[in-house]
């Protein structure tokens, strides 16, 4: 299980797609088309919202599981671009269970940033929050809807009907026309209607039959609903815990989770960041890691490494590995911070991290010194090829964590990856 272990963009689509070699099949188990999970394969950049990142393997089972929203115009407009460049898409399955981002849901996740003002999260404005509210109010439209008319018009008139006061401003929306809506949604059914399946027993399946499967998160731990920085968190659960209800399977199924971590910290949309750098060295981590949005475009907040935060992500998600990625961004910066601690208002000190949010919004990263290096990494294979700093950083980051660092990232391409011994037990075979 592939997890992101900060608040998401940590490099999990390259980390899915490696894994995927080996696998026999991926699943999404949460979030949507908020995500945007990069692959690099030389001159190719695909970026993927809905589409799991194994895709690239032709005929191997990708999964959009019950537990991902799905916004159909944003799926089959993937599906399109992918088909355009050649990706054969015939292992592609949709949950029937899956639930529908709806127009409305789009415009409900305008208004209620619009209506917070300066308090705004930052969503991605993808209707994300919206659709799981209905989908725990019992108001979702499921993907298996959109394939009876009768229904489909049922469920929606009865999804909007306590919606009405907060789209009033939007009554004569062409999008929110029942009519259209429900023509729209009939032919995305249509369309989808190949790809739509009873998606659960594909996991077991592979799973009885002891193949690897690959669980892909979306977003990242400090994004989670229930124990990330709430109320500045996505609607849904992407640690560890939430794969197996987004999938189907059980707690037992699962050998191994793995967080995925930037050797430093980024963060889209507001909400607290206790190593967050507002200098010319949080400039500099930005324009090095090209540290903007996948999805919107929007600039990456970003900080020091914090390591408390990071302690927290491996209990939370119970992580038996760590993969850190983004490590040649580093390069050249003389002395290296992170944080082991934190200092909250009033001077109290953290070494966990704080559950109340007014602490947690006051709380500063204590930094400690490490050493840079100059050397350029991106052609290291193995922790060997990497200068002594950097080995000490990734040698520091797995004494503070408990965890072992079980792969590192070097750079974008998929060959810019330091697998350890631990991870080359599930490396491909032809590789
Ligand atoms: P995800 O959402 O977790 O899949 O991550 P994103 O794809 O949104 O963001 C990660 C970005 O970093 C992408 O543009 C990747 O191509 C890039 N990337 C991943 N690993 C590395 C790495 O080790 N070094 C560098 N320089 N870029 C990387
Ligand atoms: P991947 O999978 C980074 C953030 C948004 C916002 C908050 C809530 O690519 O790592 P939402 O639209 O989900 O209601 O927005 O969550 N967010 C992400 N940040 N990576 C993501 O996905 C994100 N998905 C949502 O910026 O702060
Ligand atoms: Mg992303």
């Amino acid at each position: 299980m592939i997890v992101g272990a900060q608040w998401g963009d940590e490099g999990k689509g390259k980390v899915v797609d490696l894994l995927a070699e080996r696998g026999d099949a991926v699943i999404r188990f949460q979030g949507g088309n908020n995500a945007g999970h990069t692959i690099v394969r030389g001159d190719e950049v695909f970026k993927f919202h809905l589409i799991p990142s194994g895709i690239l393997y032709p005929g191997k089972p990708c999964v959009v599981g019950n537990g991902v929203v799905v916004d159909p115009r944003v799926l089959t407009d993937e599906i399109d671009g992918l088909r355009r460049r050649g990706v054969d898409l015939s292992g592609l399955r949709i949950s029937a269970n899956a639930h529908l981002i709806m127009p409305y849901h789009l415009l409900l996740d305008q208004a209620g940033e619009a209506k917070l003002g300066k308090r705004e999260i930052g969503t991605t404005k993808r209707g994300i929050g919206p659709c799981y509210a209905d989908k725990a109010s019992r108001l979702g439209i499921r993907l298996q809807d959109v394939l009876d008319e009768k229904i489909l018009k049922q469920k929606i008139t009865a999804a909007m009907e306590p919606k009405r006061q907060t789209l009033r401003e939007y009554e004569k929306h062409p999008a929110l026309d029942l009519h259209t809506m429900t023509e729209d949604y009939l032919a995305f059914g249509h369309r989808l209607e190949t790809y739509i399946a009873d998606t659960p027993p594909i996991a077991w399946k592979a799973l009885e039959e002891g193949k690897l499967v690959v669980f892909e998160g979306a977003q990242g731990t400090l994004l989670d609903i229930d124990h990330g920085t709430y109320p500045f968190v996505t609607s849904s659960n992407p640690v560890a815990g939430s794969a197996c209800v987004g999938a189907g399977v059980g707690p037992s199924s699962i050998d191994e989770v793995w967080g995925i971590s930037k050797a430093y910290c980024t963060r889209v949309g507001a909400g607290p960041f206790p190593t967050e750098l507002h200098d010319d060295m949080g400039a500099r981590i930005q324009k090095a890691g090209g540290e903007f949005g996948t999805t919107t475009g929007r600039p990456r907040r970003c900080g020091w490494l914090d390591l408390v935060a990071l302690r927290y992500a491996v209990k939370v998600n119970g992580l038996t590995g760590i993969v850190i990625t983004k490590l040649d961004v580093l390069r050249g910066v003389e002395t290296l911070r992170v944080a082991t601690r934190y200092t909250g208002p009033d001077g109290a000190l953290f070494d966990d991290f704080p559950y109340h949010q007014s602490v947690l919004h006051r709380a500063r990263g204590d930094l400690v010194d490490l050493p840079g290096w100059t050397d350029d990494i991106t052609g290291a294979r193995r922790i060997d090829d990497l200068p002594e700093a950097a080995r000490d950083y990734l040698a520091f980051v797995e004494e503070q964590l408990g965890v072992p660092v079980v792969m590192v990232s070097v750079g974008p391409d998929r060959d810019q990856m330091i697998w350890t011994e631990a991870a080359e037990r599930v490396r491909p075979a032809a590789a």
